[in-house]
C-alpha cells in the first residue's frame, strides 16, 4: 500500500543492528511502559470506534439537511487532519456540493470576516473542536459564530446546528455543553490533538464534505497492524530510522516534505504539526518544512541543490491519477515541444520531473526518502496518515523523547495571556 524507499538515502544503514531498540519500543507500547503512554489511546481508536462511526454518519445526515457549509472551528491538531484530507480528495472543492470552511486557526480579521460574509448570505451549521476547551483561537471565534447562528436562526437554530466535540468530562467547552445539552462527541482523553483525526475530531467534519469515512478509518486500522509490528522490515521504523539517522549522525538539521500536487499542501501541514509538536524537544528533532514541485523548484530549488546542506528530502509520490489531462500538439510547434507532447500525457511529464530531480538533487548531495502510494483515494490517505503517525512516534522514541507532550507550546500562550 505504502513503499518506503531508502534508496536514494546516501548513506548505508545496518537496519539489523537497530533489532533490539525497535523491539524493546513495540514492548514498551504494547505493555504501555514506555514513557508517554498515557496518550497511546489512538492505536485503540482503529480497534474502538465503530460506534463513534455510526453516530457520526447519523448525525451527518441530519446535518446535511440544514445547509451545505460548515463552518469548522479548531486549531493545531484540532483542524489540521480534517484539512489536510479534505484538500487532498477535493483539491480546491470546485465541484463538491458540501463545504468545509475552517476558523479558530487564526487572529486574522481579514479571514475570520469573509468567511462570517459567507456565512450571512449562506446556510451553515458549526462543529467547534477543543480539547481543552480553552484555546485562544477557538474560543473567540465560537463567539462570533454562535452569536451569527442565533441572530440567524435563534437559540432553537442554534442547538440544532452545533455540534461541539471536546473532552469527556474536562474543560469549559464540556461543562457548557453539558449544561446547555448540546449535541457533543468527546475526544478520547488519551488521544493528543494531533493523533486524533481518526477520532471525531477528523470525522465529524470529514463525513459533511464528503469523506467516506469508514475507508478512511479502515485504511488507517490496515496500516496500525501493519506498523506496530517487532520487525525489522516493518517500513514506518525504517523510515523514522533514515531520520533519526541522518539528523543525529550526519547533521541534516531540515527534512523538506514534498509533494507535487497543490491540494497536498495541507497534508504537509498535517505531518509538520506532527513532527514538530512531537520531536522538536530537549534542544534536538528535524525542522519539517514542506514544498510544493514543481512551484518551488522555481524558487527554493536552487537553495535545495546548492545552498548550506542542512536539509534533506522525503517526497511523497502518488503514481497514479484518476485525472488524465492530455496536451494538445501545435501545428507549427512554435514553442518546440510537440515532440515531448506527443510522447507524454501531463502525469508522465510530471513523473518524470520527480525522477530527474532526484537525480539532480542527490548529485548536489541532498539525500532523498521517498514515501510511494499507486493512488491518493479515503482509503490510502489513511493509510498514509497512520503510517505517518507510527514513523513520528518511532522517531521520537529513537531520539529518546516523549512524543506526546507539547510543553515549549504552553510557554508562548503564558507570555499571550500575561500582555493580554
Ligand atoms: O496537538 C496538539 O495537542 C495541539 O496542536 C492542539 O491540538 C491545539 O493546540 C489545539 O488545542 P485544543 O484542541 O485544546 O483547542
Amino acid at each position: 500500500m505504502i513503499k518506503f524507499s531508502d534508496e536514494n538515502n546516501l548513506i548505508d544503514i545496518d537496519y539489523a543492528s537497530y533489532k533490539s531498540r525497535l523491539s524493546k519500543i513495540v514492548t514498551g507500547i504494547n505493555d504501555k511502559s514506555i514513557e508517554g503512554s498515557d496518550f497511546l489511546g489512538w492505536i485503540d481508536v482503529f480497534n474502538n470506534s465503530q460506534h463513534v462511526v455510526d453516530e457520526v454518519i447519523n448525525e451527518n445526515k441530519r446535518l446535511r439537511k440544514l445547509g451545505k457549509t460548515m463552518v469548522v472551528i479548531g486549531i493545531g491538531g484540532s483542524y489540521l487532519g480534517a484539512k489536510a484530507v479534505d484538500d487532498a480528495i477535493y483539491g480546491q472543492n470546485l465541484a463538491t456540493e458540501y463545504k468545509l470552511l475552517f476558523v479558530g486557526n487564526s487572529i486574522s480579521s481579514h479571514y475570520i470576516d469573509e468567511i462570517y460574509n459567507h456565512c450571512l448570505n449562506n446556510d451553515f451549521v458549526l462543529n467547534v473542536i477543543s480539547k481543552s476547551g480553552s484555546t485562544l483561537e477557538s474560543a473567540l471565534s465560537f463567539r462570533i459564530f454562535k452569536k451569527l447562528l442565533i441572530e440567524k436562526y435563534g437559540e432553537e437554530g442554534l442547538k440544532e446546528r452545533l455540534v461541539i466535540t471536546t473532552d469527556p468530562s474536562d474543560g469549559k467547552l464540556r461543562e457548557f455543553a453539558n449544561k446547555h445539552d448540546y449535541t457533543s462527541f468527546n475526544i478520547p482523553s488519551d488521544v493528543g490533538g494531533r493523533y486524533s483525526v481518526f477520532t471525531a475530531v477528523g470525522l465529524i467534519p470529514l463525513a459533511f464534505g464528503g469523506i467516506d469515512i469508514e475507508k478512511f478509518l479502515k485504511g488507517g486500522a490496515d496500516a496500525s497492524k501493519q506498523y506496530l509490528k517487532d520487525d525489522i522490515n516493518n517500513d514506518a521504523f525504517k523510515y523514522a530510522l533514515n531520520r533519526y539517522i541522518l539528523n543525529e549522525e550526519n547533521g541534516f538539521a531540515v527534512e523538506a516534505l514534498i509533494s507535487y500536487r497543490p491540494s497536498c499542501r495541507y497534508l504537509i501541514e498535517w505531518i509538520k504539526q506532527l513532527y514538530g509538536e512531537s520531536e522538536g524537544k530537549n534542544s534536538k528533532g528535524l525542522l519539517p518544512v514542506g514544498f510544493i514541485y514543481s512551484t518551488d523548484l522555481h524558487s527554493l530549488g536552487q537553495f535545495v541543490q546548492d545552498g548550506s546542506k542542512i536539509l534533506f528530502e522525503t517526497l511523497f509520490k502518488i503514481n497514479n491519477s484518476k485525472r488524465v489531462v492530455d496536451i494538445p500538439l501545435e501545428e507549427d510547434d512554435f514553442d518546440g515541444l510537440n515532440r515531448i507532447v506527443a510522447q507524454n500525457s501531463m502525469h508522465d511529464i510530471k513523473m518524470k520531473t520527480m525522477s530527474g530531480v532526484i537525480n539532480a538533487h542527490t548529485e548536489g548531495g541532498v539525500p532523498n526518502l521517498v514515501i510511494e502510494m499507486e493512488y491518493l483515494d479515503d482509503y490510502t490517505i489513511g493509510y498514509l496518515m497512520s503510517f505517518l503517525m507510527y514513523s513520528c512516534m518511532y522517531t521520537a522514541y529513537l531520539l529518546e523523547l516523549n512524543p506526546f507532550d507539547q510543553p515549549g507550546v504552553e510557554i508562548y500562550k503564558r507570555e499571550m495571556y500575561k500582555l493580554l
